[in-house]
């Protein structure tokens, strides 16, 4: 509360000083309007008190990581952008799809996303049968401000960085296609956790200004705020169901760290019923306490939840919530959803479900 009052003595000094600033300030009474709590405070700070400039907007700084070694998940092999020899000495799989992976804010290469999925792929991989797939991880930490350098992240530089980002990214799976390295780009599926979803859009964006139509994005509780309060040069360009062929959206922390937006051809809600104003996962309440750290444990559950669906593929939901534990199965959940099955999907995902994992 004591950081809105600031804002509003602030802003009654914006309001008699120039016109710039009276611009500046309409751009932060629209924040006030849109950017819902627990973020709004962090990025009025953001927008008042830090510089915004420390961060790399650079697209030479995306990185991207091959892994395919089953038997070793730390094994990886990084692929340079325009770089011919790069891409004639990576261990590809040919022919095998790529699942191209992106963090989200403050994360990296080595975080838990893309960690928990890679290593779902790879473990499928290792037990056989049709599973092979190139792993493709994108660190773009050096634009979303993965540094342990910096003390304080800002979000809002990492937003404006979805863009390049996932251009880049979209670059890159254009060269690997022109080299021979892509076999096909229907067979290209991007899953993007948070502000990484955005990027996967961007990609997917950049793609079709080239003419290619890439097969699929995942976007694992894509990056609310800011991208709710539609405000120019301020915003990154938000996931799109037109981004790819197919898109499949799986919602966590509705309304507080994810979008509060149907935005794919398909939107899962796992536990939808537990709190479906301000989405709250149930395996999240023994884990921690403060509504704040409970919602990050929230949304940091769709990547959870995905990779279960990669190894377990037996999980539906339903297109009716209110008989959400006697529906049909209408529609698979995660990695083995069909692209016929449109719509809102409600299921329940039980902690004891996430037991499954722990060995990841
Ligand atoms: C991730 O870990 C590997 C070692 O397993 C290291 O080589 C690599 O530099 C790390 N990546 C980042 C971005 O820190
Ligand atoms: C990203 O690509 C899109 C589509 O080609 C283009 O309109 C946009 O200007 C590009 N943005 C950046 C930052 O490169
Ligand atoms: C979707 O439905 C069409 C028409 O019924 C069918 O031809 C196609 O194989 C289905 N796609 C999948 C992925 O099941």
């Amino acid at each position: 509360m004591r950081h809105l009052e600031l804002f509003l003595v602030l802003l009654s000094v914006f309001t008699k000083a120039s016109s710039s600033d009276r611009e500046k300030a309409d751009i932060e009474r629209k924040l006030i309007k849109h950017v819902k709590e627990p973020y709004r405070t962090e990025i009025l700070e953001d927008f008042f008190t830090r510089k915004t400039g420390e961060v790399s907007s650079n697209p030479d700084d995306v990185r991207f990581c091959l892994y395919t070694n089953p038997y070793d998940s730390d094994d990886f092999y990084e692929l340079r952008y325009k770089d011919l020899n790069s891409v004639k000495n990576a261990p590809i799989i040919p022919q095998a799809p790529w699942k191209v992976l992106i963090h989200g804010f403050t994360q990296s290469q080595n975080s838990s996303m893309p960690g928990v999925i890679k290593n779902a792929y790879l473990e499928a991989m290792s037990k056989g049968g049709d599973t092979q797939v190139n792993v493709l991880v994108v660190d773009w930490g050096k634009l979303a401000y993965s540094s342990q350098d910096v003390l304080i992240p800002i979000y809002t530089a990492a937003v404006r960085n979805v863009e390049p980002a996932g251009n880049r990214t979209g670059e890159m799976i254009q060269f690997l296609l022109e080299n021979g390295a892509v076999a096909s780009i229907s067979k290209v599926h991007i899953v993007g956790f948070s502000l990484g979803a955005h990027v996967a859009g961007n990609a997917g964006n950049y793609l079709k200004s080239q003419g290619l139509s890439l097969g699929r994005i995942s976007g694992l509780d894509p990056a609310g705020p800011l991208f709710y309060a539609n405000i120019p040069n301020f915003n990154g360009r938000q996931l799109t169901h037109e981004d790819a062929v197919d898109v499949d959206i799986y919602h966590t922390s509705w309304g507080s760290y994810g979008i509060a937006e149907n935005i794919g051809d398909a939107d899962f809600h796992p536990n939808p019923g537990f709190n479906p104003l301000l989405q709250t996962q149930p395996s999240c309440l023994n884990l921690v306490k403060t509504k704040m750290l409970l919602q990050v444990c929230s949304h940091n559950m769709a990547p959870v939840f995905y990779a279960v669906s990669i190894l377990y593929p037996e999980i539906y939901g339903c297109s009716n919530f209110a008989i959400l534990r006697t529906c049909d199965k209408t529609g698979q959940f995660g990695e083995f959803w069909n692209s016929n099955s449109t719509g809102n999907f409600y299921l329940d995902i039980p902690s004891s479900g996430l037991l499954l994992l722990k060995h990841l």
